[in-house]
């Protein structure tokens, strides 16, 4: 494999902060954000509160913590939570909802992450004496697994509906919120005033090298932090990090549209050479090669020598396009594509 690869679509994740990032984080001013006078946290969720539409937000490293806190905050141990079968939390997280909270899931399936507000009301069936209360919902906007999907507003809040008619809260994974926002041209708070939890990552798309916002109401942050606290996400000089998650959302969101242009672009060119790609909605390009009679892993291997890095899981190959991954550098992908499906017999 060459290192680093030339072009990496490995994941989102894997963006450097760039130069203007690091300076505003240089400059930040800092105080100690266990004892909540750190005044760039401070200002970092007041304004993530704000966009999402809610009361408060409480600063986490990252965006598996929140879900963990979340989780915790809104349930009992025994409970049980809905999610999709293939939701960050239930693949992705090594357990922990079980592990730190003793919650069952529930796990429904759906169209590529999103499912039917139907599907949920059966799922919300009051609990007894032998069945786990279900007590809470949790969605993922936009859906990993799923293939980078986007729900939309009138699905999103028809779930959340059922849910609040249960008197069930929903908590929404918004990793890559920004995402779903930019493609369907929505503001953030069409996704946040519909749930009781949200959170944001900015570790993604939005280029930042760590931390994680969630927001809820006053009541609701107060208990997470305890939580925050106990799994020991309270940090002190926080604030040089969340200096470069400000510095994200003043720059790092619009330009989304290019990745998503790009990653439709990469899709196009990859179809074309013979191997089968997923519908794409947003930054994701999940590919299958089992028609050129490929295994997945190899073929990563093969594209790695020609310094092309993907990702897979199981057999879906997986090319995420982001912020240090340039129109040129698809053009390269889909060259290097074409080269290890030419080598075939
Ligand atoms: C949908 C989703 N949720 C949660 C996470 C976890 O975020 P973090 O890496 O900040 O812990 C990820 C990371 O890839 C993700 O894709």
């Amino acid at each position: 494999m060459l290192w680093p690869p030339a072009v990496d679509l490995y994941s989102d994740t894997q963006t450097k902060p760039t130069a203007a990032m690091r300076r505003a984080m240089a400059a930040a001013e800092v105080g100690d954000e266990q004892q909540g006078t750190d005044p760039t946290v401070n200002g970092l969720c007041a304004r993530v509160a704000e966009m999402l539409g809610h009361e408060a937000g409480l600063f986490l490293p990252t965006g598996t913590m929140c879900n963990l806190v979340a989780v915790a905050t809104h349930t009992s141990p025994g409970d049980a939570i809905v999610t999709s079968v293939d939701s960050h939390i239930v693949r992705s997280e090594t357990g922990g909802a079980a592990a730190y909270s003793g919650v069952i899931t529930d796990l429904l399936t759906g169209d590529r992450g999103r499912f039917e507000p139907e599907a949920v009301a059966e799922a919300l069936a009051p609990g007894n004496a032998y069945r786990p209360w279900p007590r809470l919902v949790c969605l993922e906007q936009t859906h990993n697994f799923g293939g980078g999907t986007v729900w939309s507003p009138a699905q999103y809040r028809a779930v959340a509906d059922v849910a609040h008619r249960t008197g069930v809260p929903v908590h929404t994974d918004g990793a890559r919120l920004f995402n779903a926002t930019v493609a369907s041209g929505t503001d953030p708070g069409v996704w946040g005033e519909p749930v009781e939890s949200i959170w944001i990552d900015f570790t993604k798309g939005l280029g930042a090298p760590m931390g994680a916002v969630l927001v809820g109401d006053r009541d609701f942050i107060e208990a997470a932090r305890v939580h925050k606290h106990r799994c020991g996400g309270a940090m002190r000089q926080a604030g040089i990090a969340a200096a470069g998650c400000l510095h994200a959302l003043d720059n790092h969101i619009e330009r989304l549209a290019d990745d998503h242009a790009n990653a439709a672009r990469l899709a196009e060119g990859i179809s074309q050479l013979g191997v089968g790609t997923e519908e794409v909605e947003t930054n994701m390009v999940w590919i299958d090669v089992a028609p050129a009679g490929l295994g997945a892993a190899e073929f990563l291997e093969r594209l790695a020598a020609d310094g092309v890095r993907m990702s897979r899981v199981e057999e879906r190959v997986r090319a995420v396009t982001h912020l240090d991954v340039s129109a040129a550098d698809v053009e390269t992908a889909i060259t290097a594509v074409g080269a290890v499906l030419a080598e075939l017999p």
